[in-house]
Formats: structure tokens, C-alpha cells, sequence
């Protein structure tokens, strides 16, 4: 038995029943998971974490599985918060931390997302599942379908990096290339599914790949003794990292494991394909889909994401800012990142280094903020970007 009481559409605020396999809502909206808080409370204290296994399941009570039979697991989050003194004075940011995903099943933080999707797709019946992915997303569901014994349908653009579909084949799923963009894949997701049988796991368009991605959030506060950094600077394609840790802090609040402060949420995004930026710096609610997306980086180059208003919302309320940086520069970054902490990147993770940069340019953050980059993935995965040095 669980905490989750049901679900809720984010436009409308209508509620939708937590035992069945639901997508958007009906207004075309994601749908939240909502938790009886109080409960929370009373059965759990943050004292008690402590002692608890070092992943991400540390947190279940905010977790929707209710039978742990179904919890599909390889190990996933609770990852290190290491921080970057050296490199933070050399920016002028002493306090300069990097949470880094790298070491996650799969290499990224998107096996969070998938341990949750997947546990909650085998307790609510789900048969096959399917996904649109620019690349790490597809790696993670192939690994926890074939850990849960669910087939996988995955849908990749052709220039996936190769270690992606690899990968996807290694851990058994079906793998098929689309001539196009993530958003093609989707459509074909779409198109498909109803008579192939599948569930759809596009990120927001099912409730629970947030709910993992949110445990983010309660690894920040654990980690810093439950006071949240003043930034944290985070790669957005689809966005579900940066909402679900807004839906963490909110539910920490609620729970009287935190204050009202929050950090100011940075996006950061590739040139190349920067909607979210577009739409924060036109005052928009929600962002027009970016035509000829390209970057290197390839989870971000998602030139549409449905939850687009929950991101540019959870932005504005932080004072938070989105900013967008070349190829060149979060390339140039992987380099800077690895040899000043010891970590290889993906090229996502060092694009939030190419925005501090930015951001320190632009007096944006000051010598005392706690600030955080999140590196999203491992380098390995994209060794194909690399040229070798003598
Ligand atoms: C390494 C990496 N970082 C960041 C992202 C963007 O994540 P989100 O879609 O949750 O914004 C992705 C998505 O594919 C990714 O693979």
C-alpha cells in the first residue's frame, strides 16, 4: 500500500482515477500524481532516510508504486553531489556543485524516470510498451521492460547516437530508425499503438517517468542537509527533470521537510533548437515548435515538449532564466568539465557549464549562491563527437 491518491490534470485541475494506464488528460494536459502528504508525515520522517538503500527508492512513500512486487529496479539515482571547487574559483563561484547522473543505470538520469514508468506499467497490467526517444530515454526503457519481461517498441531519429541504438538492441527491445526528428517518432508512437497494444511512455504523456525524475529534487535537499542551493542549471529537451524537481520541492514544502525558498531554475538549451528560451524571452506561456532543430546534443534537440508551460511556469516562479549556447561552446565545455572535476559529460551536461558562463558574463549569479549543474549523462555514449588528440 501507498501514498498516491489519484491523478491530476496540470490545465484543468480535474481529477482521474490511479488504477488505471492513463496518457494526457482529457484537455491534451500531463497528468501529476498527487499523494496524501499528511500521511506522508506521519509515516515518515526525513530523519529516517538515513539509514535507507542509496537509491532513488529511498523516497517510496512519494513514489506511486503500492505493491513493491512491482518496483523494477537497477539500482537507480541517489547519485553524488561532488563539488567543483577548483573550477568554481576559477568562475568566480566558489560554491559550484555538479550532480552527476553519469553513473545511473543506462549512463542517465532518464533510468529514473523509466524504473517508475515501467513498475507502474507492469502493476496497472500494461502489455508492451513503446517510446519515442532522442536517445538515452530509449536505452533506459529497453533496460527496464527487459528487467520487468515487457516487451519494448523504441522509435529513434537515424542519427541517434550509435550507442544508444545499440544498446536498445543489446537489452532486447525493437528498435526502429525514423527518418526525422523525436516528434516524428512520437507520431508514429501514436499512430501505431492503439492496434499494436502498446502503452505509451513519451515523457509527460504518461504521469509517472516525472515521478521518478523528481526523486532529483529530494536528493538535492538530502544532500545539502535540506536547504536547497540558491541555482540549479539544467539541460531541457522534453523538461521533465526541471518539472519534476519543481513538483519535488512543492511536495518537501508541504511535508515540512523544507522552507519556501526554492533555487532559481536555469534551462539551458542548444542554439540550435532553443524554444524554451524563445518563448521565456517573448513572455510566453508556452513555446512555438522550433523549426530545423539541430544540435549535438542530442537529448536536447526536441523542438516541441507538452509540457512547455509547466517548464516556462516553474522558471518564472523561481526567477529563474532560460539561455541558450552553442554547439561550440558545451562541446568546448565536455573538455573544461573533465578535467577540472573528473567527470566526462555528455555534451546535454556541459551545456549547463556553457551557460554558467554565460550567466557569470551576465552577473546573473553571485560569489555566494550555492549553485548546481546537472550532468544529465555520461560522455561515453556520444563518443562518436569526440576527435581523438595526439
Ligand atoms: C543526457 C540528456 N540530458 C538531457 C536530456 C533532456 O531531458 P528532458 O527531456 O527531461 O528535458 C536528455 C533527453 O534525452 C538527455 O538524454
Amino acid at each position: 500500500m501507498g501514498f498516491l491518491i489519484d491523478l491530476v490534470c496540470t490545465k484543468s485541475g480535474k481529477t482521474y482515477s490511479k488504477d488505471e494506464l492513463w496518457n494526457l488528460s482529457e484537455e491534451g494536459a500531463p497528468l501529476f500524481a498527487r499523494y496524501d502528504l499528511e500521511q506522508v508525515t506521519q509515516a515518515l520522517k526525513k530523519e529516517d532516510l538515513a539509514t535507507r538503500m542509496p537509491t532513488m527508492w529511498r523516497y517510496v512513500e512519494v513514489l506511486p508504486v503500492e505493491d513493491p512486487k512491482f518496483q523494477v529496479s537497477l539500482g537507480e539515482g541517489f547519485t553524488p553531489l561532488l563539488q567543483a571547487a577548483t573550477l568554481g574559483k576559477k568562475l568566480g563561484i566558489p560554491r559550484l556543485f555538479v550532480k552527476d547522473e553519469g553513473g545511473n543505470p543506462t549512463g542517465s538520469f532518464k533510468a529514473r524516470g523509466m524504473s517508475v514508468a515501467i513498475s507502474k506499467a507492469m502493476e496497472l497490467g500494461a502489455k508492451a510498451i513503446a517510446i519515442p526517444s532522442a536517445g538515452n530515454a530509449g536505452g533506459a526503457a529497453a533496460a527496464y521492460a527487459a528487467r520487468a519481461g515487457l516487451p519494448a517498441y523504441v522509435f529513434m531519429p537515424k542519427d541517434v547516437p550509435r550507442a544508444n541504438y545499440v544498446e536498445c538492441q543489446v537489452l532486447g527491445a525493437h528498435v526502429e530508425l525514423v527518418d526525422g526528428l523525436i516528434s516524428d517518432c512520437g507520431r508514429v508512437v501514436a499512430e501505431r499503438k492503439e492496434a499494436e497494444g502498446w502503452f505509451d511512455i513519451s515523457t509527460l504523456k504518461e504521469p509517472y517517468r516525472v515521478e521518478g525524475k523528481k526523486t532529483m529534487g529530494y536528493e538535492l535537499a538530502e544532500q545539502f542537509d535540506w536547504s536547497l542551493p540558491e541555482v540549479v542549471i539544467y539541460p531541457t529537451g522534453g523538461g521533465t527533470g526541471l518539472i519534476g524537481m519543481w513538483k519535488a520541492f512543492d511536495e518537501m514544502e508541504q511535508m515540512g521537510w523544507i522552507g519556501s525558498e526554492r533555487p532559481r531554475m536555469v534551462s539551458v538549451q542548444a542554439e540550435g533548437c532553443a524554444p524554451i528560451v524563445r518563448a521565456f524571452e517573448a513572455g510566453e506561456e508556452s513555446a512555438t515548435p522550433w523549426e530545423g532543430a539541430q544540435t549535438v546534443a542530442a537529448g536536447l534537440r526536441v523542438p516541441a515538449a507538452v509540457g512547455d508551460f509547466l517548464m516556462l511556469r516553474a522558471i518564472r516562479e523561481s526567477k529563474g532564466c532560460a539561455i541558450a549556447v552553442s554547439d561550440e561552446e558545451l562541446m568546448a565545455c565536455t573538455s573544461e568539465l573533465g578535467s577540472a572535476v573528473g567527470i566526462f559529460a555528455a555534451p546535454e551536461g556541459a551545456a549547463t557549464l556553457a551557460g554558467l558562463k554565460r550567466l557569470v558574463e551576465q552577473g546573473w549569479v553571485s560569489e555566494t549562491d550555492r549553485v548546481v549543474l546537472f550532468n544529465t549523462g555520461t560522455g561515453l555514449k556520444y563518443i562518436d563527437l569526440f576527435s581523438e588528440r595526439e
